[in-house]
């Protein structure tokens, strides 16, 4: 499940080829007109959301993709049904263009206008639509106005919405912008953040300037690079960027911004704000912690996902980076780079909606720990240097379950290595 296996893996490549294909052949000005899924019903129109959902998947004409989009997709744990390029932006992107993912609400709306307004790339965004004809009919309208009405979004933006009986399963939205993403890079966005810096500047810049070796680890997807996250704590200036660098280093000195999530340092502390404040350099992630969340710039094709076992809010995006910082990435700050988060109004949707239960996060430690030192003992290397990560950071979970399975697989690497020497 964290890391998936090959034949996860194998379906999601097929599909990311199937889709591009489908992407290729289809005419961009092809657009799916609603009015068909229309029925009246005591004198109020509604949009038939199971027809609409099954209407994609009759249009692809192709019995391969349509079993593979089943497969990943449907009837998983939580029921969710993807309808991928619902709209597809005009603008085409060069592949080596970063497209930021993310997913939102039709509460959000205002935000996603925001995004792609602000925004010079192109961006993938989930929007997730009740399984209701009644409810999700006002807002699938108030998608189509939002695009006609907006041509930053209609430009820029390639629309997937998807459907489940639970709206907050913020990993699989994640997994599924990514997956439709059109460039071979992307950007892990949240849409409560605003936009304040060019990170494809940022991601140009480090690639003619950073250092030889992080460059190339970059390409080869074993790295990411982190946009600094930071949130008003007092001013009324919540809606707004600092204006540079040094304004930013201003306001940091004077308490009026901090890393965001002050009240719970764990989740932004490894970005080491002091240094960032002090440098104008990328510099590396020294001292993760689980819990650490990142938003980040890396390759599309990257072998880790962010585990979709997770519902409703919290741990979701830390699972994401723990994933990919276990599994060997290493994480370059960008100190050129920062965003604000947007704090929530309290009725969000979210607020609203905080029955969704989630896997826990001590089974996704032991998970991730387990999978990870076990794909490292069957080479012989969890013992050695490549090891020493895993080793460190789950023994410090202090999960007496973690411990013994590290035991065990610590003797594995060292039988298999032995036998590698003879
Ligand atoms: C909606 O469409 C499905 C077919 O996808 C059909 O079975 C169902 O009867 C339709 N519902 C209404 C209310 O028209």
């Amino acid at each position: 499940m964290l890391r998936p296996s090959r034949q996860i893996r194998i379906i999601i490549i097929f599909l990311c080829i199937g889709f591009s294909l489908l992407y290729l052949k289809t005419p961009k000005d092809h657009f799916i007109n609603l009015d068909q899924f229309k029925y009246t019903l005591s004198g109020a129109t509604y949009i038939n959301i199971s027809a609409l959902f099954n209407h994609h998947i009759s249009i692809q004409n192709d019995p391969l993709l349509d079993i593979l989009s089943h497969k990943a997709f449907s009837n998983n744990i939580y029921d969710v049904t993807v309808f991928p390029y619902f709209r597809r932006k005009s603008h085409r992107a060069r592949r080596d263009e970063v497209t930021l993912t993310t997913w939102a609400t039709y509460d959000r709306f205002d935000r996603l206008i925001d995004l792609a307004t602000r925004n010079q790339g192109t961006i993938s965004v989930v929007i997730w639509i009740p399984p209701s004809d009644e409810l999700a009919t006002p807002q699938l309208i108030g998608l189509e106005n939002l695009i006609r009405e907006n041509s930053a979004i209609s430009e820029k933006v390639d629309i997937h919405l998807v459907t489940s009986n639970r709206p907050l399963l913020h990993n699989t939205w994640r997994n599924i912008a990514r997956s439709f993403a059109t460039t071979d890079w992307v950007m892990l966005w949240d849409i409560d953040f605003i936009i304040c810096t060019d990170f494809q500047a940022g991601l140009d810049t480090f690639k003619t300037s950073g250092d030889e070796k992080w460059v190339k680890q970059l390409a080869e997807g074993k790295a990411a690079l982190v946009i600094p996250s930071f949130e008003w704590i007092s001013g009324t200036e919540y809606h707004s960027c600092p204006k540079n660098k040094q304004d930013l280093v201003d306001n940091y000195r004077e308490l009026k911004l901090d890393a965001f999530e002050t009240s719970n340092p764990v989740l932004s502390h490894a970005t080491d704000y002091t240094r960032y404040m002090q440098t104008d350099q990328p510099y590396k992630v020294t001292n993760f912690e689980f819990s650490y969340e990142v938003y980040a710039i890396f390759r599309k094709d990257i072998n880790v996902w962010c585990d979709e076992r997770f519902a409703g809010a919290g741990y979701n995006r830390a699972a994401c980076t723990a994933s990919m910082y276990l599994s060997g990435m290493d994480f370059y700050v960008l100190a050129d780079q920062w965003t604000i988060h947007q704090p929530h109004k309290s009725t969000s949707f979210e607020m609203r909606n905080s029955y969704d239960t989630a896997v826990s996060w001590k089974t996704f430690r032991m998970d991730l720990c387990h999978s990870v030192a076990d794909n490292l003992a069957i080479q012989g290397l969890l013992h050695s240097t490549e090891g020493e990560r895993i080793r460190t950071l789950c023994t410090e979970q202090e999960i007496p379950e973690i411990n013994v399975d590290l035991s065990r697989l610590l003797r594995t690497s060292k039988e298999v290595a032995s036998h590698m020497s003879t």
